[in-house]
């Protein structure tokens, strides 16, 4: 028997098992109208274990497994989820690190803005800081979180709409690029109106209010904080609490650590989903 003869039969296999995960698909979708209707857990990964461990004796399988668990989790956060997860708060509250962590859990891509400025500039924030000075920096920082919210494709997915793809939140061109984002914004993002009302009029905002012990013990090292050469924690603190409490939907208080947080926005997004 030649090899065209084997090649017929995965093919014939492979008939089936189209045929099946897409009888799946239709049933997670199913699940995630349940989830929507009676405000569940968007990710529930002691289900995805029980699920990986019936495959425990079979690696090839348990690899495959992977793929179609994540498709379905990334499936049901599109169905469950409209808006952008926005983080402010202070400077070393864990913005980004809990973004990170939420945003691997929930298959969502993450976004850092210090980081997209960091990019478009070709330099750092400190360096912007100290060559252009904090007024030209909002500046950039305005223009690339509105920029950011506009368009929602920044060329780094499968976009099959190309250059100018001008897809927006929720909208679906086949790449994903319209699915809402998680997104750590710099400490100081809280001082433009114009921008927080963007964010918040697609996002849920989340106030990270970590006490200010805490963080100083962070960042007794760190010379990536500008305005802390200039400003005491405390002073930009009390400059700013006022704002980030008022443009949050929800805050999270206390010393916890990034997966912690991760896992209370999960439960908070529940109460906003549906
Ligand atoms: C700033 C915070 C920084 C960065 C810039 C200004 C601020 O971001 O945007 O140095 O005004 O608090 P982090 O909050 O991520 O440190």
């Amino acid at each position: 028997m030649g090899l065209e003869f084997f090649r017929q039969e995965i093919n014939e296999i492979d008939e089936k098992l189209t045929k099946l995960l897409g009888e799946r698909l239709k049933v997670v979708e199913v699940v995630a109208d349940y989830k929507k209707k009676y405000k569940l857990p968007i990710f529930q990964p002691e289900r995805e274990r029980e699920i990986l461990k019936r495959y425990d004796e079979q690696p090839y399988v348990a690899k495959v497994y992977e793929r179609i668990l994540e498709s379905s989790r990334q499936l049901q956060t599109k169905m469950l989820l409209d808006k952008n997860i926005v983080l402010i708060g202070m400077p070393g509250s864990g913005k980004t690190s809990a973004g990170r962590i939420l945003a691997e859990r929930l298959l969502l891509k993450f976004i850092d803005i210090d980081a997209k400025i960091a990019e478009r500039e070709g330099r750092s924030v400190s360096e912007i800081f100290e060559t252009d000075g904090e007024e030209a920096f909002r500046k950039i920082e305005a223009e690339v979180t509105l920029n950011l919210l506009e368009h929602v494709c920044d060329g780094d997915c499968d976009c099959k709409c190309g250059e100018n793809c001008e897809c927006k939140l929720g909208d679906d061109c086949g790449c994903g690029c319209g699915t809402p984002r998680v997104i750590s914004t710099g400490g100081g993002i809280v001082l433009n109106d114009k921008v927080m009302e963007a964010l918040c009029e697609n996002g849920l905002v989340i106030f990270i209010d970590r006490p200010i012990d805490a963080i100083r013990l962070d960042l007794a090292n760190d010379d990536e904080r500008p305005l802390l050469k200039k400003f005491t924690l405390e002073e930009l603190y009390e400059s700013r609490k006022g704002k980030y409490a008022a443009w949050a939907h929800n805050v999270i208080e206390g010393n916890k650590d990034p997966l912690w947080i991760a896992k209370e926005i999960e439960r908070m997004l529940q109460e906003h989903i549906g």
